[in-house]
Formats: C-alpha cells, structure tokens, sequence
C-alpha cells in the first residue's frame, strides 16, 4: 500500500505541508509507503484543454504527476485556505489529473487556515471534487485554525492531540485502501 500526499501551498514554511507530513507518519506507522509529491519541484503549468501549448518541460512535468498519481494507492489532499476555498495551486494539480488517477481508492483531507474559523468550506469543496473523480473520502478531516501559529520553526506540531488526529487520519486512509483493495 502507498499513500501519496499532495500540498497545496508552495510556500517553505507552509503549514499544510507541515501538517501532511504528520498524516503521512500517520500513515507510515500503519504500515504504508508514504510519499510527498512536491509540487514546487514539480513546476507544474496551468492546466490547458490544448495541452499542444506545453513546452517539452512542462508536458514532462504533467507526465510525472499523473504517473506518481496513477502509481498511488491513496491519497491524503491537503489545502490551505484561500478566500474560503482550496488553493488554485491544488485545484490547478488536481485538473490535471482524472477520474482514473482517484476512482475507488481511499483519500484523506487536511485543511488548514489563517484565520480563527476552521476551514470547513474548504474542506467541503476538496470532499466534492473527490467524490466527483471516483474518490472513497473517509469522513474523518482535520480542520488547523490559526494555522501558522501551530508549528515552531523548526515545522514541529507542539498540540499532541492534534499531531494525533493527524496521525489517525493517515491510519485510517491505510485502513480503508486495504479495505477496498481486499473487496476488489
Ligand atoms: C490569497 C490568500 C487568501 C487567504 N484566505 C483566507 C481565508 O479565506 N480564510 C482564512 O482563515 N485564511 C486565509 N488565508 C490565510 C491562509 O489560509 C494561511 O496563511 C495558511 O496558513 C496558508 O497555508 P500554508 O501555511 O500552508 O501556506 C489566506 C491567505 C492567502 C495568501
């Protein structure tokens, strides 16, 4: 089993990278290869229908997220909160990919904010845009307010029942891919 993160925050202190780092431990400690895509490395385009615009570099770079993608046997998504939605940065890696990168598979989500309001729309919106691309989301999330003043700058978590939930929430994408890889 491989569980594949994907950040949507390019940013080096970034707190949602942060916090997929602790799901992705979660995950570990249940037994799953774990992998963080990084999408600053990945420079990724915008997404274009006329994919005949994208320089040689940048179709290399849609090939390797779609085939890191497509290799996954789960995904933990994780976006800061923009406006009251999901990053363009995560939307933007996501329109990239497909119904036959995520269908049936298991997905976590982790949203992080700025502000003292958890970010529950966000959230809302990356479960439906799962659930549209064939996605089995499990009903745990964890919501981080006041996100960036939750990790010191060394990026550790000092909240352990947060570091938990996250950790949990990594356990369980595992518990369900195994699930459904043994029901197919
Ligand atoms: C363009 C932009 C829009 C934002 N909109 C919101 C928002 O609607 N609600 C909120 O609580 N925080 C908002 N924030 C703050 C971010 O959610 C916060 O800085 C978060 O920690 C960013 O994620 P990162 O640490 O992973 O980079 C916004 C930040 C930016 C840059």
């Amino acid at each position: 089993m491989n569980v594949l993160g994907i950040s949507g925050s390019l940013r080096s202190a970034s707190a949602a990278r942060r916090a997929l780092e602790r799901a992705l431990a979660g995950a570990e400690s249940a037994g799953a290869q774990v992998r963080l895509l990084d999408l600053r490395a990945l420079d990724l385009p915008l997404y274009d229908e006329d994919e005949a615009r994208y320089t040689p570099v940048q179709r290399a770079a849609v090939a390797r997220l779609q085939e890191t993608a497509a290799a996954a046997g789960a995904f933990i998504i994780a976006s800061p909160e923009y406006h009251g939605g999901m990053s363009g940065v995560i939307k933007n890696a996501i329109d990239h990919l497909a119904g036959r990168h995520f269908r049936g598979k298991a997905a976590g989500i982790v949203a992080v904010a700025g502000g003292r309001v958890a970010p529950v729309s966000t959230a809302l919106m990356l479960r439906a845009v799962l659930r549209q691309l064939g996605a089995y989301t499990i009903p745990q999330q964890v919501l981080l307010p006041e996100a960036e003043q939750l990790f010191d700058t060394a990026g550790n978590l000092a909240d352990a029942e947060l570091a938990r939930r996250l950790e949990d929430l990594g356990a369980e994408v595992v518990r369900l891919a195994r699930a459904l890889a043994h029901s197919s």
